[in-house]
């Protein structure tokens, strides 16, 4: 076998890992879920759900991923706790099952791109979704995504991944302040800025059992965690990182892009009138398009604006994907030795298929999503902490505080896992598991509606 790869930079990981991270999510869901939900008031318990939950768990997948210095699967066996690969595995399934749809959607954002160019995107959003959405054009539009995130994960961790999240992520941010920077010239935006951040309290306190869950959902959700994506990538750092000080970077980085994500979206839609709706395909396919039909300058200054912003949206689908992707190919890469490049291709190939569902039908990709959000995901976060917690105990303590600065920090670090982030991702499951298999309006259980 030759040698295992790694970054060559600290920084290349780091934004490898901030550009998993940073996705659909940050765009569709952060900022109208903040504006529904009390504005810079719910900002303040997402900051806590980041800081105090998804920061602890993400450093649990870094200790993991660095220690064993192998896949997520294999990571168990070289931990020396053999039976624990479950956890792995299950992550690595949802990575891969969540790649399945989240590339027609990717393939979507492409199909928005061109029709910002040529203007038909923006001229009848909704029949342009309805067109793109689903059927064979999606099918089509599915099998682009997936072959470029199968190209850049052949090319490997440095040439493939590392070189193109160097690119990617300081792109994004830079077109998201040049976003964020016109929109503010739009008459109405400080509106869209009042809705998004005007803190409300009392709304946030009136909603608190559902707005609490679904913020720490949000926020393990967004950095990724669960699919085995951030053990794969801390499997190729070198023992002088900073684990905490890389993991703060990263969580804080996300937040950041969530929030510039709102800066541009809500004034943009405030701005033209259009409703904010609830977020989601709605806000991006529909929402978006028609406010960028109504900007002036007789269309021209609407497609611009489009390619720039589904453009980001694209890079930043992307950069999601490839580290979906990553997870089993660096799996079957290392424990069975194969080839990376045939590797990614074949996975590529499965994922493509599992997908066609998605993209010929929308209701099957909701489906899967609910499977993998609320299900796959809270499950495997939950297995994973109570690894690291419990029962790699001392092992993670030294791996914490190997190259790190704050090693004083360590056993705090273990506290929280074993008990705050614990109990939170366990009311987490218990509440999806509640609607996932005793209400019927949002139960997965069963095939959706339109398909029975
Ligand atoms: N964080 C991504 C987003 O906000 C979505 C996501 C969840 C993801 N889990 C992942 C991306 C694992 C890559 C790997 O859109």
């Amino acid at each position: 076998m030759g040698e295992r790869e790694t970054w060559t930079t600290r920084i290349g990981f780091v934004l490898a890992a901030i550009g998993s991270a940073v996705g659909l999510g940050n765009v569709w869901r952060f900022p109208f879920q903040t504006s529904a939900n009390g504005g810079a008031a719910f900002l303040i318990v997402y900051l806590f759900a980041v800081l105090v939950i998804g920061l602890p768990a993400l450093l649990a997948e870094f200790v993991v991923g660095r220690r064993a210095n192998t896949s997520a699967i294999g990571a168990f066996r070289a931990l020396g706790r053999p039976a624990w690969w479950v956890v792995g595995a299950t992550g690595v399934f949802a990575a891969f099952w969540t790649l399945s749809y989240y590339s027609v959607i990717g393939g979507w954002v492409a199909r928005y791109v061109a029709g910002s160019a040529t203007g038909t995107a923006l001229a009848a959003p909704e029949a342009y979704f309805g067109a793109v959405s689903a059927g064979l054009p999606a099918v089509g539009a599915h099998a682009v995504f997936v072959l470029i995130t199968v190209g850049i994960v052949a090319l490997g961790i440095e040439d493939g991944i590392e070189l193109a999240t160097t690119v990617m992520v300081p792109s994004i941010v830079a077109l998201l302040i040049g976003l964020a920077a016109f929109a503010a010239t739009l008459p109405g935006a400080s509106e869209g800025y009042a809705f998004f951040l005007t803190p409300d309290f009392g709304t946030l306190a009136a909603n608190a059992v559902t707005v609490l869950p679904d913020a720490f959902g949000q926020a393990l959700f967004s950095l990724s965690l669960g699919f085995g994506v951030m053990i794969t990538y801390a499997s190729y750092l070198g023992a002088d990182d900073s684990l905490p000080v890389d993991g703060l970077t990263i969580a804080v980085a996300n937040t950041f892009v969530g929030v510039l994500a709102g800066l541009v979206v809500l004034p943009l839609l405030f701005a033209q009138g259009v409703p904010a709706g609830e977020g989601g395909p709605g806000a991006v396919f529909v929402a978006i398009p028609t406010a960028l039909a109504a900007l002036p300058g007789g269309g021209l200054l609407g497609r611009i604006v489009g390619i720039v912003f589904f453009g980001v949206v694209f890079i930043a689908a992307l950069s999601s994907a490839i580290s979906l992707l990553e997870a089993a190919v660096a799996y079957l890469v290392d424990s069975y030795d194969l080839e990376r490049a045939p590797t990614a291709v074949g996975l590529g190939a499965v994922v493509f298929a599992l997908g066609v569902p998605s993209a010929l039908d929308t209701a099957w990709l909701d489906w899967f999503d609910g499977i993998a959000v609320t299900l796959l995901l809270p499950v495997a976060v939950l297995s994973l902490v109570t690894f690291v917690g419990w029962v790699l105990g001392r092992d993670a303590i030294a791996e914490f505080r190997t190259g790190s600065g704050v090693a004083a920090l360590a056993p705090a670090w273990l506290w929280v896992l074993r008990t705050v982030v614990l109990l939170v991702v366990v009311v987490v499951v218990a509440l999806n598991l509640h609607d996932l298999f005793l209400t019927p309006e949002t139960g997965y259980y069963v095939v959706p509606e339109p398909l029975r």
